[in-house]
Order: C-alpha cells, then structure tokens, then sequence
C-alpha cells in the first residue's frame, strides 16, 4: 500500500498563557515550524507511523488502532486505553499527537483523501484535545486548536475565533533546554491566585487586555503594513514578561533570553507554560539583528528557530 504523509504545524502563544484557564483571551500563532508523519500499512496486518522530525517509529497492529479509534470516538471516560496511546506520545508536542491522531483518522477513515469537511477537523480537533489530557491533566485546548485549524487564534473559553487576515510577522523561537512541568506551573499559578486573589486577579485581567490590543495590532498590521506597529507588539511582550513574572512562571533562562536578545535591540518573552521551555522574539525585517542575536543565544546553549506566525493547519 502507498504510505501518505501528514504534517502539523508548531504553535506559540503570543499573549494570554495561564490567564487562558481563568477565561481571559490568549492569541495563539501556528508556526511554519511542522512536524510530518508517515503512515505505512503493510501486507502483515501491521501499520508502520513513522515521525521522521524526533525519529520515532512505532509498528502497530491494525486492530489495536481500530480499538483506539472506536475509544477516541465513543466514550472520552477511558483514559486508561488513551494512557496506552499516551505511551508514544508522552515525548512529543501537541501537534505531533495531532498529527499522529490525525493519521489514525486519515488511515482509518478508509478513504484516504487529502483535505476534510469541517465535521472531520472538529472531530480531529476533539481527539487530540483528549490525547492532550491524557498528557497535560487539564489543558486549555489552545494546542491543538491551533495545530488543526492553524492560522492566529483568539481562544477564550474553550471557543476560538480565527483571524480574518495575518500579517507577515517572523519571530525567533528559543528553546532554553529548561525542562518543565505544564502541570505543575498550572498548579502553582492557581496557588497564588487563592494566596492573593485581589493581587493577581488584576494581572490576569491586564493580560487579557494585552491579548485583545496584541489582536488589534495585527488585524491592523495585515490592512496596511507598516513598521509602526514594531514598537507596540514588542512593549506588549515586555509588559506581559514582566505579568508572567509575576504570576511566578518565570525562569533565570527565560531571563537570560530576554536579557541577551534586548542587547541586539529585539523584545521576547516566554510562550507556553513558562519555567524554563521556549521563549519567543520578535523579528523587525531587518535580518542583521537577528544574526547576531541568534550567535550570542547559541553561545548561551540554546536552541534557535526562525519562522513566521500564521502557518496552514493540519493538511
Ligand atoms: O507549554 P504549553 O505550550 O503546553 O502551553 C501551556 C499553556 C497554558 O496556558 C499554561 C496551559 C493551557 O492549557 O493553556
């Protein structure tokens, strides 16, 4: 039989991560960073999923992704049969489960075809959501609405609306090599808001207002582009840090990141649970600065991509 490729995008969160499970708005950003799978069945009753990015293979019996599928489709309560899926996933992103998801779908689906109805991106949308908890505990749901549909999204409430148009926009991700626990910042963030609700409640509520300006620069930024709106987006990074800080999901490498790339005259900040794990720059046009920003966050033993906002969704 023909193996069929499948690809995801990466996400980032410009704006709105932790405030995102008190209901405030985040602006989530899928990235032309993808990740591809490969699905090959065989004569043997097997299927070979290949993720060729981390080098992972896994040689399943058909019958066993049939039991998983009718689970993923029947009754979300079974998470110990999700935990088994959970076993190969427990490495990889939310966009690497989607896509893994995604090809059980394609596969199982029977007719292999490229593209779905919105029924099916939904219905895919939903898995990965679960194969998410399994993973994360109590997630928002940002990850994997962004890897299916890709695009920017504003997610609020467990409902995402997407952007009409997207501006050009690069940004630099660096990964600080911090390992971290979602679960246990979540947590940790919740602890301070019971400890001091009337501090931090403000700080949530600012964030969400960070998400809603950070939305209206760039519908503006994609009607007419301009270089003024540089200026905005990066103060908008440095005063949601400084509210990450606060609410204590901040890291002396996430520090090191925003202090290093400050140096070459570029605004990040960190995107996700914090900690430790991936900070976000913003690139203006000028590829120079980058460069040089990129050789001294290298020398600090990070790892840096390049990429822009605004990648297509599962396809
Ligand atoms: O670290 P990531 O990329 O999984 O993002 C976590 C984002 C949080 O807002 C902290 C949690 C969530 O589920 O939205």
């Amino acid at each position: 039989a023909k193996p069929l490729t499948l690809s995801a995008p990466g996400k980032a969160i410009l704006h709105g991560e932790h405030a995102v499970v008190y209901g405030k708005a985040a602006l989530a950003v899928a990235l032309n960073l993808r990740t591809f799978l490969r699905i090959k069945p065989s004569n043997n009753g097997k299927v070979l999923i290949h993720l060729p990015n981390i080098g992972t293979s896994v040689n399943w019996e058909t019958f066993r992704l049939r039991t998983l599928l009718t689970v993923f489709s029947g009754n979300p309560e079974q998470m110990d049969a999700l935990k088994e899926f959970a076993g190969i996933t427990t490495e990889l992103s939310a966009a690497e489960s989607l896509g893994t998801l995604a090809f059980l779908y394609l596969y199982l689906s029977i007719s292999a075809k490229y593209g779905w109805s919105e029924e099916e991106m939904d219905l895919i949308n939903r898995w990965a959501f679960r194969g998410e908890q399994v993973i994360h505990g109590k997630p928002s749901g940002v990850d994997n609405s962004v890897a299916t549909w890709g695009g920017v999204l504003r997610f609020q409430s467990g409902k995402f609306t997407s952007l009409k148009r997207v501006p050009t926009l690069r940004i630099l991700l660096t990964n600080t090599k911090v390992s971290r626990s979602t679960k246990i910042l979540v947590a940790s963030v919740k602890d301070k808001i019971l400890k001091f609700p009337a501090i931090m409640n403000p700080v949530l509520a600012s964030i969400d207002a960070i998400s809603h300006e950070c939305e209206s620069v760039l519908e503006a930024m994609a009607v007419s582009p301009s270089q003024e709106y540089y200026p905005v987006l990066e103060e908008l990074f440095d005063i949601n840090q400084h509210h990450l800080n606060v609410i204590g999901v901040g890291h002396s490498s996430l520090d090191n990141v925003c202090r290093v790339t400050a140096t070459h005259g570029l605004h990040s900040k960190l995107t996700g649970a914090g900690g430790g794990g991936c900070a976000i720059t913003l690139l203006r046009p000028d590829p120079l600065m980058v460069e040089a920003a990129r050789q001294d966050l290298s020398a600090c033993g990070f790892e840096c991509w390049e990429t822009s906002i605004g990648a297509p969704g599962i396809c």
